[in-house]
């Protein structure tokens, strides 16, 4: 029998990053091996994002380069967002793709493989109908400092733009046990940081007996003996309560940072968006994270050039980031999608003028940045050493506040610094990270156990 060999590339969310490291570890165990290349693939598999236009092109321009090598016996199949919206259409616009697969039926993907490696053509898995969340022992974490845990997956709403409630379809929880279960396990095996994932975390509600809400599973998680960091996305500002914030300020292991998109500044638009939320609740939540003990790093994403955006409106969303000052903002231009009720709003916003706003925004925004990122000059902050640039000998770090600091070591010392937590002094900043000199390497946890901040 000859090797069984896989190749996976990964598009859109975090989501997507960590459905693949499952899908890897389902793989392994068949026997298959990962390679880095298609040329050395038998299989060749895309987890894809439809989240705008161009995501969604980028997997029919990568299928369109291989459209003779099905004859040389290697299947090609694309999992994830743009599988489960496009479904058995993928096939007509890319005769090659054997599989077709959606993230809520991964569950299945043993199964449909073996009818793939049978010879069966056009196979799918595009249920929606499910209660199950795909979770496996055999995910296969492809970062050894972070893992993620999928907390929620699937989104009950409907926002007038938004394809992903058509592409993970409901929202399911996992049980409290089986997410504390996964924490207490990657501990174990020396993960300093987890990332709690879901379309919308806040709408976790613990389907077991327990009956926990998002906040008392965070508390639980930053509670696990060997964890120093825990993060989570996304967060919807409606079901964003202010428990979350107390859990913060009362555990050092939560990290100082929240994603809280607000897509709009303006009221109106957010209604016509069905954002379920106006600009001045979203301010309401900002001013409880202001006025947190902790210091809470804020981001967010934008849409610019949603249908009957008007100028007044832009000007809205533009004053709210003065307003806010975020820490970091990811924005996009609104881009139509199939099925959604946005779809059919008639009062588009022309190409260059999406553009023209985009670019506004995004030069107001580096100007935050910058101004925001020259304070912290002089600040000892804690860093997790992620990786190294050896062209400028720096060791790249994440605050907790999930800032870039590149720093360097003054005493010469080689040690390799990945997966230490080190002190490092701020010495420089630009618009999207600081640098700065090591102070001290394994700097100790912040604390042993949960305690109340004073
Ligand atoms: N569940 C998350 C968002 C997931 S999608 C939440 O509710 O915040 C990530 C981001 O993509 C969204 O916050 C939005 O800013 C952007 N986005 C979603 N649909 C879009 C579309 N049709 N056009 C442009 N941007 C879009
Ligand atoms: Fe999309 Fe809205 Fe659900 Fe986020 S909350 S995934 S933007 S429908
Ligand atoms: Fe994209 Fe699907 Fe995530 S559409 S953003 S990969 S949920």
């Amino acid at each position: 029998m000859p090797e069984k060999t896989f190749y996976i590339e990964t598009f859109g969310c975090q989501m997507n990053v960590h459905d693949s490291e499952k899908v890897r570890g389902t793989l392994a165990q068949r026997g298959y091996r990962q390679v880095e290349t298609v040329d050395e693939a038998g299989l060749v598999l895309y987890n894809t994002c439809s989240i705008r236009d161009k995501a969604e092109q980028k997997v029919f321009s990568r299928l369109a380069n291989f459209k003779r090598q099905k004859a040389e016996g290697r299947i090609f199949g694309v999992l994830g967002c743009v599988a489960q919206h496009k479904g058995e259409d993928i096939f007509e616009q890319a005769p090659h793709v054997s599989l077709v697969c959606g993230s809520a039926s991964y569950n299945e993907l043993p199964a449909l493989l073996d009818r793939v490696e049978a010879g069966e053509d056009r196979v799918t898995g595009l249920s929606l109908d499910t209660e199950d969340t795909f979770e496996t022992p055999l995910t296969r974490r492809d970062n050894p400092y972070k893992a993620f845990i999928t907390i929620i997956e699937g989104c009950d709403k409907h926002c007038a733009y938004c394809v992903v409630p058509f592409t993970r379809g409901p929202e399911r929880s996992r049980t409290s046990e089986s997410v504390l279960e996964e924490a207490r396990r990657l501990a174990g095996q020396g993960f300093g940081e987890i990332q709690l994932l879901g379309q919308n975390v806040n709408s976790y509600r613990d389907p077991s007996e327990a009956g926990w809400d998002f906040a008392q599973l965070l508390t639980a998680v930053g509670r696990v003996p060997g964890i120093r960091r825990v993060r989570f996305t996304t967060s919807h500002p409606r079901d964003f309560t202010p428990q979350i914030i107390e859990a913060i300020d009362e555990n050092l292991v939560l990290c100082d940072q929240v994603h809280l998109p607000v897509q709009s500044g303006s009221s109106r638009l957010l209604g016509r968006m069905a954002r379920e939320y106006g600009r001045e609740e979203y301010l309401d939540r900002i001013r409880l994270m202001k006025q947190a003990r902790r210091n809470i790093a804020i981001s967010t994403d934008i849409i610019v050039g949603f249908p009957g955006e008007t100028e007044d409106d832009f000007q809205q969303t533009l004053s709210l980031l003065d307003e806010v000052e975020y820490d970091s903002i990811f924005s996009f231009k609104y881009s139509p999608r199939a099925g959604t009720t946005a779809e059919k709003f008639e009062d588009a916003i022309p190409e260059v003028e999406k553009s023209r706003r985009l670019a506004i925004l995004q030069e107001k925004q580096r100007l935050i940045q910058l101004r925001r990122n020259a304070e912290l000059i002089g600040r000892e902050e804690e860093v997790l050493v992620e990786g190294r640039r050896e062209k400028s000998q720096q060791w790249i770090g994440r605050t907790t506040q999930n800032r870039v600091l590149n720093f360097t070591n003054p005493a010469q010392d080689l040690s390799d610094l990945r997966g230490s937590y080190c002190r490092v002094r701020v010495t420089g900043s630009g618009p999207n990270s600081l640098v700065g000199e090591l102070v001290a390497k394994e700097n100790a946890p912040a604390f042993t156990g949960f305690r109340i901040l004073q």
